[in-house]
């Protein structure tokens, strides 16, 4: 898959790593266009990365989302768009409604926000990562969440985004529990 990987911090960088280690390729995008981004690669503006992107990631501060999505509404319409991205402290943490009033085609997957970074750089051996997503963005991204080394947990469709997003304060409050440690993740046992 083509992977536009939106923001070059923590979770891009990560993510886009772990892709690219698995044989994706992988367009790192941001404010930095023009500079080098994770490993040396170069970061393209955020319109140039879209144009032949199968799935875009969003891994910006979670306030950023809205206008991004606004300023590239017909880009990202009809792609598998992955939301990352954590708007903390407000009702709704996911950008599901932003993103689907500026692109009402896109196919949306909440994942990849309930762990910290370091899980996805280094899964804890059997951990879940639960996800969200429409139908025609679940197969991309339970590979993308299988391609990193965590086992892919559907939801159900984009409307339980609210729920995957329960986990990101139980995930909080057992850090806190834990004295700091972020090496914490979630799994089901059936
Ligand atoms: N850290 C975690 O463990 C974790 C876990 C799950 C989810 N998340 C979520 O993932 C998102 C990214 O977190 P992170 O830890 O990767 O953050 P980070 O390391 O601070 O990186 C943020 C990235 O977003 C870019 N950015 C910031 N403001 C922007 C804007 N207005 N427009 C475009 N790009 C902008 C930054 O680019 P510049 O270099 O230009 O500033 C940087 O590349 C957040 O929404 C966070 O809630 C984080």
């Amino acid at each position: 898959m083509r992977i536009a990987v939106i923001g070059t911090g923590h979770i891009g960088g990560t993510l886009g790593g772990k892709w690219q280690a698995a044989g994706h390729d992988v367009v790192y995008a941001g404010r930095s266009a023009g500079g080098d981004g994770p490993g040396g690669k170069p970061v393209a503006t955020i319109a140039d990365a879209l144009v032949d992107a199968d799935v875009v990631l969003f891994a910006v501060p979670g306030p950023a989302v809205a206008d991004i999505a606004a300023a590239n509404a017909a880009a990202l319409d009809g792609k598998v768009v992955i939301d990352a991205a954590n708007r903390m402290g407000q009702a709704e943490a996911n950008s599901l409604a932003a993103i689907k009033s500026a692109a009402p085609g896109v196919h949306y997957a909440r994942a990849f926000n309930t762990l910290g970074w370091e899980n996805f750089a280094e899964p804890p051996a059997g951990a879940n990562l639960f996800f969200a997503a429409d139908e025609g963005a679940r197969p991309a991204t339970e590979e993308l969440i299988g391609a990193v080394g965590l086992e892919p947990e559907f939801v159900g469709d984009a409307t339980a985004a609210g729920t995957v997003d329960c986990l990101l304060a139980l995930w909080l409050a057992l850090v806190k529990q834990s004295g700091g440690n972020r090496r914490v993740a979630f799994c089901v046992v059936r």
